[in-house]
């Protein structure tokens, strides 16, 4: 079935998740349709990416707004104006307002390099190693009002060897997230997947603290 799903992308930076939607899209293992990618960032390799595909692409330059308030307001605007279903936050660095994140509750999804409620916040992989974790991950969740600290939907974890380097790890993190969020947005899409009462439900069942299929 094809529900074709309208699902909106924000980006900051390389893209490699929005890279990994469109080509999940394309062979037809995923039933949304990505009408418009946005960042807020103009140097974005991710734009490019959707220039490729031949989707919309928008550039909202944080920089142009006297506020956070001012920012969202406008990003919501160019949001709605796609009628978009889902909200995908794929490596989009910017902390969101209440009103915002209000806005879109049970129908905005992100991606977080580290296995929440760990590590929420920046530089996750570094934390990780200076922790001396002999795990580490990356996890898919609704977006809630509290940082990095909506409902887990999934996790996938990666070993920490003794001699990782952060970017070597953050390598070995997203080959994972390229398999892990397009399975979770296409359970949004497939109305598998929702929240209710900040808790996340797949097929009925409510998932666990760690999302489903922690290991
Ligand atoms: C991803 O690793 C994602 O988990 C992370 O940014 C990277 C974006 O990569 N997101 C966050 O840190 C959000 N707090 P990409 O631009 O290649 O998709």
């Amino acid at each position: 079935m094809n529900t074709n799903t309208s699902i909106v992308v924000l980006i900051s930076g390389n893209g490699s998740n929005l890279q990994a939607i469109l080509d999940r899209i394309d062979i037809g293992n995923l039933d949304g349709q990505v009408v418009a990618v946005i960042s807020n960032d103009p140097q974005a390799y991710g734009l490019e990416r959707a220039r490729l595909a031949g989707i919309k692409e928008y550039c909202l330059d944080h920089r142009d707004y006297p506020s956070r308030e001012d920012y969202d307001r406008a990003l919501m605007k160019l949001i709605d104006n796609h009628d978009a279903e889902l909200v995908v936050l794929a490596g989009f660095m910017r902390i969101l307002t209440e009103g915002f994140v209000q806005h879109y509750v049970g129908r905005m999804l992100n991606i977080h390099p580290s296995l929440l409620p760990k590590y929420k916040g920046l530089n996750t992989h570094q934390r990780a190693i200076d922790a001396g974790d002999k795990e580490h991950g990356a996890s898919v969740h609704f977006v809630t009002p509290e940082l990095d600290g909506g409902p887990v939907i999934v996790q996938s974890k990666v070993p920490v060897f003794e001699d990782d380097t952060a970017s070597e790890l953050a390598s070995r993190v997203q080959e994972q997230e390229r398999d892990m969020y397009p399975l979770a947005i296409n359970w949004f899409c497939q109305n598998r997947l929702i929240m209710d009462n900040n808790k996340a439900f797949l097929d009925g069942v409510m998932l666990e603290e760690s999302g489903y299929a922690s290991d």
